[in-house]
């Protein structure tokens, strides 16, 4: 009796290992993703299944012994901020030895610019108009993440906006879709690297798709009302930059779009992304934005949430129970259908096997040592460097000389090492700042630095230090006043309505150019800001975004002329809230304003006569024209276009032209120039756009030599969607290369 139970027990034991065994990948099917994941996918159960589908902060898993055993029950697929070597092998080995199928984890964490080297804000990024720089940085961020158990990351953000008030300028690429689109792909190809299988590669997430930047008002979460042409013709092309790209995931926004929330919106995520652009990557919702459907008023409960935002194709909801508690009723109720649970788990398979995380799911502790490298340093301080933008430079008071005799150091920016990293910096450290203070004392020595802050912090309104920083000033030989934002004044959920310089940063500067010393401004800030008091008051002024880790070196470097600034700005730069929404890209109106018809609002002895003729569209008080026009950025040498010429004065759609310019560097030093092309298509079938961006290279000419620079334009860059289709119509284009957006030569040809 007792021989036979054992050979029953050992026939069953046997069975079970087997069993086991069969559940997990086979390595008959290695190497290919799609027969594995099919593989896979007929083994698991619809827990197994829903499990995959939700994501979760640690912190948010009811404890450690639940979160284990939620693992070991295969009831999530992802952890967002979960890292570090030990915690993420920890919880990876639960899951891939303790679980039933062994399927590992996606770990996911915001790397937006920087894991702990940090570079500047991806909006200051966007200013070295340099997708080349750009892509070593992404690249450094997912060596420095993947380290510590990260091999998904939040980036890039690629909302495109016009509205400076919203605080996620910051994180994006500015207001240009050709710009972002470029930089798109640099920021993908950086994070994801040559080869997903390396254990330094990270998945990429495209976001917010689709149209967050346009909340009205700049109001973080606001509503988004966004005509089709609009969508198409400039929202979605990062986007598809990013998908073309190869971008592992996209993540669903928060926003209602046109009344219907982006994670629950079948237009965007089924049309667009999977139907038209045949997307074959997983999106995940934004954290809770598939419940925040029922404050939008699109879902009455949880339910009709998980519903909605399972039947657009969201496929993985991040920090939300709402499909792991919803699905099987809505299952069985028909209001979802399998077919739709099995793509969402074949896109999240589909990327843990793609990185090799069934081979390779722990991670390598030597990975540790690649953190803050002298070279990744030196590469921060290089993207700080080619990010900065000199804004004004009268009578050439910068570069200065390092034989100067002392400099005058303020400002709340000055030495604020938190600060200058900028917002969306989870593991970056202060400590690890080289401030603005510190590299200047370092470069000229502490006795000829007299540092007096001024204001204690950037919204300060004291004026007691005025007298004390007015003194300094007096006895120095120059002033360098560091002034912008703190870093909390911009990023999630921190716009402004107001983008002045805060606090009494703009009287203090004003009282410091009573002084007559040469006052040079350099502004950190999140955004651009309403600087046209303090630029009327500066004789230079340097904009340096929050530029990260090495933003002190690197603006010492431009200040004592090491390198020529060469940034361009991303963005327009208002002169005033009342100005937004402005970009360069606006329609031509019907009454378009030039200096002719403008009357000021302080002209005397009166503004316009009372008539309807005559008017154009401008404002009283600002005028019609920005402070700062997209493109615009100086430098220590000046750079002369000439010789603009075309290749053909007409193609077809299907053709192409040359067109190309003969830049001289005609100043003093070496430098590199940011030439840009732009396009107007005169006559449309709906209203086009004064300008457009389709080219830009940056070159580096020394001093006295000049450089051609050649762009082919081909009729598919003239392409855009009008409504009904996307069309290249016939017709006169003008064409202009150039330093920015308001300047250069101009020419014209047709398309037949
Ligand atoms: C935030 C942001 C999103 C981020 C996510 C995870 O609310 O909107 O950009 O990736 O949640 O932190």
């Amino acid at each position: 009796m007792i021989s036979f139970l054992k050979s029953v027990i050992a026939v069953s034991v046997v069975t079970v290992l087997l069993f086991v065994v069969a559940c997990r990948p086979q390595s008959k099917t290695s190497g290919k993703p799609d027969l594995q994941v099919e593989d896979l996918l007929a083994k698991m159960t619809l827990d197994e299944k829903l499990g995959q589908m939700s994501q979760i902060d640690p912190g948010f898993a009811g404890g450690e012994e639940q979160l284990k055993k939620a693992v070991r029950d295969g009831r999530y697929g992802s952890f967002l901020n979960m890292f570090g070597v030990e915690r993420v092998n920890e919880i990876q080995k639960i899951a891939v030895e303790e679980s039933r199928l062994g399927i590992p984890l996606l770990i996911g964490r915001d790397v937006i610019h920087g894991y702990r080297t940090i570079f500047p804000i991806p909006l200051g990024m966007a200013a070295s108009w340099n997708p080349e720089i750009i892509r070593k940085a992404f690249r450094i961020s997912s060596i420095e993440a993947a380290s510590q158990g990260i091999r998904w990351t939040f980036a890039p953000m690629i909302d495109i906006t016009w509205d400076p008030r919203w605080g996620r300028i910051a994180e994006g690429c500015g207001e240009d879709p050709y710009l972002a689109s470029s930089l798109a792909k640099a920021m993908v190809e950086g994070i994801q690297g040559e080869n997903l299988k390396d254990p330094t590669a990270v998945a990429a997430c495209a976001k917010h798709f689709a149209g967050y930047g346009f909340a009205e008002a700049g109001r973080d979460y606001n509503t988004t009302y966004i005509p089709e042409p609009l969508l198409r013709n400039v929202v979605l092309k990062p986007f598809k930059a990013a998908a073309d790209a190869g971008a592992l995931t996209f993540m669903s926004a928060f926003n209602d779009l046109n009344g219907v929330p982006a994670s629950g919106n079948e237009f965007t995520l089924k049309k667009i992304l999977r139907e038209e652009w045949k997307y074959k990557g997983m999106v995940v919702s934004d954290w809770g934005s598939v419940t925040e459907m029922i404050n939008h008023g699109f879902c009455a409960n949880e339910k009709e949430a998980a519903q909605k935002a399972i039947s657009a194709g969201v496929d993985m909801e991040m920090s939300g129970s709402s499909y792991s508690s919803n699905a099987k009723q809505l299952l069985q109720e028909n209001k979802i259908n399998q077919a739709m649970i099995d793509d969402a788990v074949r896109y999240i398979l589909k990327v843990k096997f793609d990185l090799g995380l069934f081979e390779n799911p722990y991670v390598n502790p030597d990975l540790e040592k690649s953190i803050l490298k002298p070279d990744f340093l030196d590469h921060a301080r290089k993207v700080a460097r080619e990010s900065i933008v000199l804004l004004k430079n009268e009578n050439n008071t910068l570069p200065l000389s390092n034989k100067i005799g002392s400099v005058a150091v303020m400002g709340p920016l000055a030495d604020s090492p938190r600060d200058q990293l900028g917002t969306w910096v989870f593991d970056g450290k202060a400590e690890n700042s080289v401030t603005p203070l510190h590299s200047l004392k370092e470069f000229l020595g502490g006795e000829r630095v007299n540092y007096v802050q001024g204001l204690s912090y950037s919204r300060d309104k004291s004026t007691a230090a005025f007298q004390k920083c007015i003194a300094a000033a007096k006895s120095s030989d120059a002033i360098l006043f560091f002034a912008g934002e703190e870093w909390i004044l911009s990023g999630e959920g921190q716009s402004r309505g107001e983008i002045n310089i805060p606090g009494a940063q703009d009287e203090l500067i004003a009282e410091l150019a009573k002084t007559g010393k040469p006052l040079i401004v350099v502004v950190m800030a999140g955004r651009p800001l309403a600087i046209g008091n303090t630029l009327k008051n500066s004789d230079a002024l340097l904009y340096a975004w929050h530029g990260g880790t090495m933003s002190g070196p690197a603006i010492s470097d431009i200040l004592f002329g090491i390198e020529s600034p060469s940034g361009k700005l991303p963005v327009t730069f208002v002169k005033g809230s009342g100005q937004i929404p402005f970009y360069y890209y606006r329609n031509n109106t019907g009454r378009p304003a030039s200096e002719a018809f403008y009357t000021p609002i302080d002209s005397i002895p009166q503004i316009n006569p009372q008539s309807s003729l005559g008017y154009k569209s401008f404002h009283l008080d600002y005028g019609y024209k920005p402070l700062l026009p997209f493109g615009y950025g100086l430098s220590y040498t000046t750079f002369d276009y000439n010789n603009l010429s075309l290749s053909s004065l007409s193609m077809s759609a299907s053709g192409s032209v040359k067109i190309s310019a003969t830049v001289t560097n005609s100043g003093e030093r070496d430098a590199d120039e940011i030439v840009q092309l732009y396009i107007r298509d005169r006559v449309g079938s709906i209203t086009r756009p004064i300008k457009e961006l389709k080219g830009f290279s940056k070159v580096h000419i020394r001093q006295g030599e000049k450089a051609k620079v050649e762009f082919t334009l081909y009729g598919k860059d003239l392409e855009f969607f009008n409504g009904k289709d996307y069309v290249i119509e016939p017709g006169e284009f003008d064409v202009w290369i150039g330093p920015d957006s308001d300047n250069g030569l101009h020419g014209e040809f047709t398309i037949q």
